[in-house]
């Protein structure tokens, strides 16, 4: 099997991280629970998780790192965190399930107004409307990374200055992109960071967060025993506890932190440029397949490893199946969770076969996705 589903979840992960689960297994109780060898044991791996994930984001508050179960969990802890009845937001058309579904919940159920920055046809975002959308009451603007459908980097930064001048928190969606893409909160000026650690961060899936900076304030979504504090009868106000209720995961984040360890001594630009140099290579000759229509494309724009397209009259899943089954290469097909964006690029009937390449893809993976579309292409034409 050829894996180019890695927007997913990445299958191939550094061996190291396996192994830190399964010694965890055998040596980690429960952190917080306990002083003996092996509560100590995972109440370190949980506290290594946030070291690292701390570092790679820059971030100077570990103890402000919670985890969670993944990026999903981490997005609804921050909206539903963070929003309070007559609030105004702005999103974008480029979002995925986890941004849209929580935002369109409280709308329906009449606490906030929600407005989405739009992508055109070409699934360009304008950020250009951005300033004219903010209102008195305009509390925060949640974006994505980048698009989990056409990998298309979003100029994160720009939005979280608009969001500041207007007072408004800028909340960041990086399950497309930590790991793959330097995000350094300070720079980025994201005041919350959602992330998941079994994407590009290459750890176990079970495994997530979000970081939050001083003085932005979480209603906690779950409430619950932490461990220390045990009398106060509130979740208590201290971080991680104030978002972290019930054992922690100390297996997944023991991997995580196995995983952050490869990833921190390799650099994060490397996973960038090799994934840059994939992407090209496969764009480059897609192009030149008769039928192929690629989504989202934009010169002098940054991109992750993800492509989004099309392949003649042929349905996305039927394209896919056939790619899975006939040449064993797995790609994800249908809506991606990105209806929007889906809607955006007029793909919302068929959808699209998203290829997207990891750490671990070749070029003989992606050569070998491109002989196939060929063959393909040459059937269907
Ligand atoms: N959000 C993940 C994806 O885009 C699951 O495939």
């Amino acid at each position: 099997m050829i894996y180019l589903n890695n927007a997913a979840t990445t299958l191939q992960k550094p061996p190291e991280v396996a192994q830190a689960v399964l010694d965890a297994m055998a040596n980690a109780g429960s952190s917080s629970r306990g002083a003996s060898a092996d509560d100590l044991a995972a109440a370190r791996s949980v506290a290594g998780a946030r070291l690292r994930v701390a570092r790679l984001l820059g971030f100077e508050h570990p103890e402000r790192v919670a985890f969670t179960l993944n990026a999903t969990m981490a997005l609804n802890t921050a909206i539903f965190g963070l929003l309070r009845p007559g609030d105004h937001v702005i999103t974008t058309d480029f979002e995925h399930n986890s941004v849209l579904r929580p935002l369109n919940e409280l709308e329906r159920r009449g606490v906030i107004e929600v407005d989405h920055l739009p992508a055109d046809s070409a699934g360009h975002l304008h950020t250009e409307d951005l300033d004219g959308m903010f209102r008195p009451n305009t509390r925060a603007i949640i974006a994505t990374h980048a698009s989990n459908l056409t990998g298309a980097v979003v100029d994160v930064a720009a939005l979280a200055r608009v969001a500041h001048a207007h007072g408004a928190v800028s909340v960041l969606d990086a399950a497309q992109s930590l790991g793959c893409i330097p995000v350094n909160m300070g720079a980025i000026g994201a005041d919350i960071v959602c992330f998941t650690g079994h994407k590009a961060l290459m750890g176990p899936q079970g495994t997530g967060g979000l970081a939050v900076s001083p003085g932005v304030e979480l209603v906690p979504l779950v409430h619950g025993g932490t461990g220390v504090k045990s009398a106060e009868p509130l979740q208590p106000e201290s971080y991680p506890e104030h978002l972290e209720a019930g054992t922690m995961n100390a297996q997944g984040l023991a991997g995580l932190a196995a995983a952050l360890d490869v990833l921190l001594d390799l650099g994060v630009e490397r996973v960038e440029e090799h994934e840059r140099a994939l992407r090209s290579r496969f764009v480059d000759r897609l192009g030149q397949i008769p039928g192929v229509e690629v989504y989202g494309i934009h010169d002098g724009h940054d991109h992750t490893g993800v492509v989004a397209m099309n392949l003649a009259g042929l349905d996305s899943s039927t394209l896919a199946d056939r790619l899975a089954y006939d040449y064993g290469i797995a790609t994800r097909a249908g809506l991606h969770c990105a209806p929007r964006m889906h809607a955006a690029l007029g793909t919302l009937d068929r959808g699209a076969v998203r290829f997207s390449f990891g750490w671990y893809t070749t070029e003989h993976d992606v050569d070998a996705a491109l002989d196939a579309l060929c063959h393909i292409a040459r059937e269907v034409g």
